[in-house]
This record gives structure tokens, C-alpha cells and sequence, in this order.
């Protein structure tokens, strides 16, 4: 399962990408705007930081100007991914800028019916947002379960499953359960995978008794011959 970064905070990325577990990035325009910088700067720059596919949303409706917007984020780095929305229009644009070699995100999915037009449309990613669905009393985890099982069925579907709007780990586990390809995960849903108690408490009780036999398994540090 490759671990995609939900963010446009730099200081961020820089931090997770160390740990050699992020595969990609993804941004919207919420993200971004939270950052207070040029979206292009901003693109650029975490496209230099991470190799790997890096989300970049157009912020147009109509499929023309999508293109256009696509086209001139394509160019900021290979690895660029254009984000588009689910929409008649926003599908055109993928079908479009997926022809001409560019990755592209389907964003905004919340409906298995709408994940198969995505794959029809060429996407490289499609991204169905469990959280928003959870938030209104839907299972997300469910979407990711049909999309999944349906995408199985079609060799021909290359389109990857990226798990969106992540809110714990548990979403995470269960999404890597059902085989979903990507999982894009804000930066403290990643720091807390970490984390568990008993590795704490265990790791302070090997360090402890460590301790008391006096050893170094790097051994004392060799003195000079003139010292
Ligand atoms: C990622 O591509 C999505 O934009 C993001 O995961 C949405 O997350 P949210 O529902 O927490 O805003």
C-alpha cells in the first residue's frame, strides 16, 4: 500500500518524507490556502522534495479552462498529478490530459457509480473521501470495499484506488484490509500509526535493563597510540 501526504505544509513534508514511508503528496484548495503562498511556488516546491506523484487541484469548472489549468501544472514537474473533480466536465479534462501522458486524480468521489466513470475516463487515482462519507452517517469503508471489488473485475482498469479524507488509523488498516492501492494521510494520522504505548513502555524496560550490564555494542572508543 503506497502512503500518499495530505498536505501543502512544506515543513510537513519535509519532516515525513525523512521517514522514507511517503510515497506522494496531495493537495486542494483548502489545503493551499491554508498555506498563504502561491499555489504554483508551492507545487514546485514539494514536487522537488517527494519523487513521487504530487496532487495539484484545478480550480476551474469548465472542462476547457481545466485543461488549460492542467496543462500549465503538468509543466511545473513529471511528477505532477492533476486533480480533477468528479464532474461531466472535470471527467472530460481527465480523459484529455490522460491521453496526453499527464496523471491524473479524480477527486471528490463518493459513489461507486462514480468510481467506474472515473476508470472509464483514464484516471491514474481515484479518490473517495471516507471521511466526509462517516460524517453524515455513511460507511465510508464501504465505498472503498465496492470500489475495490469492482475495479478487480476489470484487468482493464488501470485506475488506482486512493483512499482520501483519512481521519485515524483504523482507516487506514482498514482500508489496507480490502487492498486499496494509496491511502493519503494529513501528517498527524501518520505520526500517530506510530504510536502504542506498549512499544513505549517496552522499549524503556529494554533500555533499563540494558543499562545495568555496563555494555556498549559499539564498544569504548579506541584510544589514539600517542594518547
Ligand atoms: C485529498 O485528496 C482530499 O482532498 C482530502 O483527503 C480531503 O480530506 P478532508 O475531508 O479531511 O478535507
Amino acid at each position: 500500500m503506497k502512503f500518499f501526504i495530505d498536505t501543502a505544509d512544506l515543513a510537513e513534508i519535509r519532516d515525513l518524507a525523512a521517514t522514507g514511508l511517503v510515497d506522494g503528496v496531495t493537495t486542494n484548495p483548502s489545503l493551499v490556502a491554508k498555506t498563504g503562498r502561491n499555489f504554483l511556488d508551492v507545487v514546485r516546491e514539494i514536487c522537488a522534495m517527494v519523487p513521487g506523484p504530487v496532487s495539484a487541484e484545478v480550480t476551474a469548472i469548465d472542462t476547457e479552462t481545466m485543461l488549460a489549468e492542467g496543462r500549465r501544472l503538468a509543466k511545473i514537474a513529471k511528477n505532477v498529478t492533476v486533480k480533477v473533480p468528479l464532474t461531466p466536465n472535470g471527467l472530460k479534462a481527465c480523459k484529455a490530459l490522460s491521453s496526453e501522458g499527464t496523471m491524473v486524480n479524480v477527486t471528490l468521489c463518493f459513489s461507486a457509480a462514480q468510481a467506474i466513470l472515473a476508470a472509464k475516463a483514464g484516471a491514474t487515482f481515484v479518490s473517495p473521501f471516507v471521511g466526509r462519507l462517516d460524517d453524515i452517517g455513511a460507511a465510508g469503508m464501504d465505498l472503498i470495499g465496492e470500489i475495490v471489488a469492482i475495479y478487480r473485475q476489470y484487468p482493464t482498469f488501470k485506475t488506482e484506488v486512493l483512499v482520501a479524507s483519512v481521519r485515524n488509523p483504523l482507516h487506514v488498516v482498514e482500508a489496507a484490509k480490502l487492498g486499496a492501492h494509496v491511502a493519503t494521510l494529513p501528517p498527524a494520522v501518520l505520526r500517530q500509526m506510530f504510536a502504542h504505548p506498549l512499544t513505549d513502555k517496552g522499549l524503556q524496560a529494554f533500555l533499563a535493563d540494558w543499562a545495568k550490564t555496563g555494555q556498549s555494542i559499539l564498544g569504548e572508543p579506541k584510544k589514539h597510540a600517542a594518547e
